[in-house]
């Protein structure tokens, strides 16, 4: 199960990401880095973890014209990265992507990373949409560009476990959901909204779960780790 969880690394504070990685090391594998620490570190952070062993999923969604994302791409690939993201945009930008990450490992011969697109941001509603000129619902959006991505050859998406069953259906099997609001029945929702615990999320198709909070703020991460774990587990019993 340790290769299906991430750990979301949500503070500027880089001894709280060493606290963090310390406690939760022979547990967690993946550790998510978004704008916040890799900015607050300077990128920083992604030595930190490569020099401890751990994956990394770089989570600053790539938006801008398609020359500038493949440049980008090419980077995050020598940084050695596990997976990145990027907004799902335009078909040529998304295949550029895919494309360069593919050749720039076979070029360097590091692992290529998996390239995960952006659907719609969950804080984004159906209104959100009309005003910014896209008359459909937030889950008719995700098919559509979740179909795209997959089209240009992005590995996956990044979605609500709520969508990943439906992410399955018109994709099929292997097209990957990375799915955050994952909340087990003990942990606080926070600012979550549509949230699923891990072992119903792993049955409804997400092929990776993001957790932050319920484990970063419990009191004992790796404890609250382990539980995640055993949810996880149980879920394939
Ligand atoms: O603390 P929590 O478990 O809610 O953290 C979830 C992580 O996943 C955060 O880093 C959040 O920014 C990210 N995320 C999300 N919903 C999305 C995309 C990313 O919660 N749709």
């Amino acid at each position: 199960m340790k290769a299906k969880l991430i750990v979301a690394l949500d503070t500027p504070e880089e001894k709280r990401v060493r606290e963090l990685v310390t406690v939760l090391k022979d547990k967690v594998d993946i550790f998510k880095v978004g704008l916040e620490q890799y900015l607050a570190s300077r990128g920083k952070v992604l030595d930190y973890l490569r020099s401890n062993g751990k994956k990394v999923f770089l989570d600053l969604k790539f938006h801008d014209i398609p020359n500038t994302v493949e440049a980008a791409a090419r980077v995050a690939v020598r940084e050695g990265v596990w997976m990145f993201n990027m907004h799902v945009s335009d078909f040529e930008g998304m295949k550029r992507v895919a494309e360069a990450a593919l050749e720039e490992a076979e070029k360097t011969g590091i692992v290529r990373p998996l390239v995960i697109g952006v659907t719609v941001l969950t804080s984004m509603s159906e209104e959100d949409l009309q005003e910014t000129g896209i008359p459909l619902t937030p889950q008719e959006l995700v098919i559509k560009r979740a179909l795209l991505a997959q089209k240009a050859g992005l590995d996956g998406v990044v979605a609500s476990p709520r969508e990943a069953k439906s992410i399955r259906e018109n994709c099929g099997e292997d097209f990957i959901s990375v799915c955050p609001g994952i909340r087990p029945a003990w942990a606080a929702k926070g600012d979550q909204k549509r949230i699923m615990p891990p072992g119903t999320a792993l049955k409804e198709g997400a092929h990776y779960l993001v957790v932050g909070r319920p484990i970063t703020k419990a009191d004992d991460p790796g404890e609250a780790a382990s539980k995640i774990l055993a949810e996880m587990e149980e879920a394939f019993k």
